[in-house]
């Protein structure tokens, strides 16, 4: 078996690894999520989630990727064959998420285009169902739409250039280049935006506390469902990247540096987004949160309005705004699909570039039914119902088997305090062991009571038993089955790899 692929420097590990959890869910979805849950009462479930939650299971993915060496399937059989399936869970699930991921990654394209002369009209929203997607009701598909198939190809044909480049010349290469990039243009956008007229009005609807809120378990649920999609733990992409480090590299401080850029990276997002809600408020003649659209529409129905109406620059606004979502996306997108081309390489013994040819061309290839006119409702759906029994329910599993079943948090504790300059305490298996698991699973059935006295989004039923539950058993489902098939001669044995290499 050929050496395993390895990082060119650590430094390019942080950034890939930052890259991975800056994404849509930063620029696209947290601002939402944070107002929606009264504001800055958020940041404190939100700081809690992260702290008892987020780091504790990012540094689990990360001791038991570079302890063992193989993508998320291999390296929880390594760790015991029987914890295998999880690993497969895991990639499903990542699977799942790209194909829709690379969808949201299009439009964006979209719009940077549209942004540079506002073609998208004075009617917003008219132009993003109607124009741009010709959307239709849920549970019809109708036809192929150029509109997201061209920018849906241009988006899979970078992913494939990059990821077939390989882990050190393709996927750290390209964050070298993304990250900074993404960095200083963000930067741009949220000074651009905090010297708009009613920039303080949007701070102040962001910032301010509302402690009422804080009592409502909503708000923590909020909190601590988002946090893994916004780390990408939970769903085997953390397992991937770090099972690319050499074996010495220094884990704790890693991981604690990754985690606080990509929180600043989402407040810093939050506070350029309310800026600009702000002046929209102001332009408009309303209170805040009277311009303030869910999910999808922030981004493609609100930020166009803005760009409309701003005073000077609004092109150029609009523009880096667009690319830096979309640049955000690819980078994620590449980790994302990294979960799955590392997978089914470990466990079919083939070259990178079939793999990726396999993995990524079948997830483009599914990827066209969200390129269809009734594509946005199954994207809602697949993407809520991947998260809440997908990616959140996968994190809460893998953790009770490893902590409570296997008993292998002092192993991993050892491992990654031995390769680390500052050393993980009891805070770090007191999190594994009590804290994440009952949070989670109290979250996680009182979604399910949720979802199974009401339908989510008033969706046909039919449909979200398809496109829903589904969807994310399936995904189970599948790792259950790729778990039963064998692995090539002497895969298990860890390292062996190394030792022949
Ligand atoms: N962590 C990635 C995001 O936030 C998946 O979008």
């Amino acid at each position: 078996m050929a050496q395993r692929e390895q990082w060119g420097t650590r430094a390019g590990f942080i950034l890939a690894a930052v890259g991975s959890a800056v994404g849509l869910g930063n620029i696209w979805r947290f601002p939402y999520v944070a107002y929606e849950n009264g504001g800055g009462a958020f940041l404190i479930p939100y700081l809690f989630a992260v702290l008892t939650a987020g780091i504790p299971l990012l540094l689990m993915e990360f001791s038991i990727g570079q302890k063992y060496r193989g993508s998320a399937p291999l390296s929880y059989a390594r760790l015991n064959k029987k914890a295998e399936w999880i690993g497969w869970w895991q990639v499903a699930i990542s699977f799942v998420v790209s194909t829709y991921y690379a969808v949201i990654v299009a439009w964006a394209l979209s719009y940077a285009v549209f942004a540079f002369n506002q073609s998208w009209g004075s009617d917003t929203e008219a132009h993003f169902f109607g124009n741009y997607l010709s959307a239709t009701d849920a549970g019809v598909l109708g036809s192929l739409n150029p509109n997201v198939l061209i920018p849906l190809v241009i988006v899979w044909g970078a992913v494939f250039a990059i990821m077939l480049a390989g882990v050190k010349k393709g996927i750290e290469w390209a964050n070298r280049i993304f990250i900074p990039l993404l960095v200083i243009m963000f930067l741009i956008i949220v000074i651009r935006a905090l010297t708009l007229d009613g920039a303080l009005d949007g701070l102040n609807a962001f910032f301010e506390p509302n402690w009422e809120a804080m009592a409502a378990p909503g708000v923590w649920i909020a909190a601590y469902g988002h946090i893994f999609f916004s780390l990408s733990i939970g769903f085997a992409i953390m397992i991937t990247y770090s099972s690319y480090l050499p074996k010495k590299t220094d884990l704790n401080n890693s991981g604690f540096i990754m985690a606080f850029s990509n929180s600043s990276f989402e407040l810093l997002a939050g506070i350029g987004v309310f800026a600009a809600l702000g002046f929209m408020a102001a332009t408009a003649g309303v209170a805040v949160d009277e311009v303030v659209a869910s999910g999808i529409g922030l981004a493609f129905i609100v930020f166009p309005e803005i760009v409309n109406n701003m005073p000077g620059f609004g092109s150029a606004f609009g523009v880096l705004f667009f690319s830096c979502l979309a640049l955000a996306g690819i980078s994620s997108l590449i980790s994302i699909s990294e979960t799955y081309v590392s997978g089914v390489k470990d466990k079919f013994n083939v070259s990178r570039t079939t793999s990726v040819l396999m993995g990524v061309g079948l997830a483009a290839l599914i990827s066209l039914v969200y390129a269809t006119q009734g594509g946005i409702n199954v994207l809602d759906a697949v993407d809520y119902f991947i998260n809440q029994f997908g990616i959140a329910f996968a994190g809460l599993i893998s953790v009770v088997v490893v902590a409570w079943f296997l008993r292998k948090l002092p192993t991993l504790q050892n491992h990654m305090n031995e390769v680390s300059d500052f050393k993980v305490g009891s805070w770090w298996k007191i999190c594994l062991l009590f804290v994440t698991p009952i949070v989670l699973g109290v979250i996680f059935t009182l979604n399910l009571v949720e979802n199974l006295q009401s339908n989510y989004g008033d969706m046909p039923t039919w449909f979200l038993l398809v496109s829903g539950w589904g969807v994310a058993s399936a995904a189970l489902i599948v790792g259950l089955v790729f778990s039963a098939i064998k692995w090539p001669t002497r895969t298990l044995t860890p390292n062996q790899d190394e030792e022949e290499g």
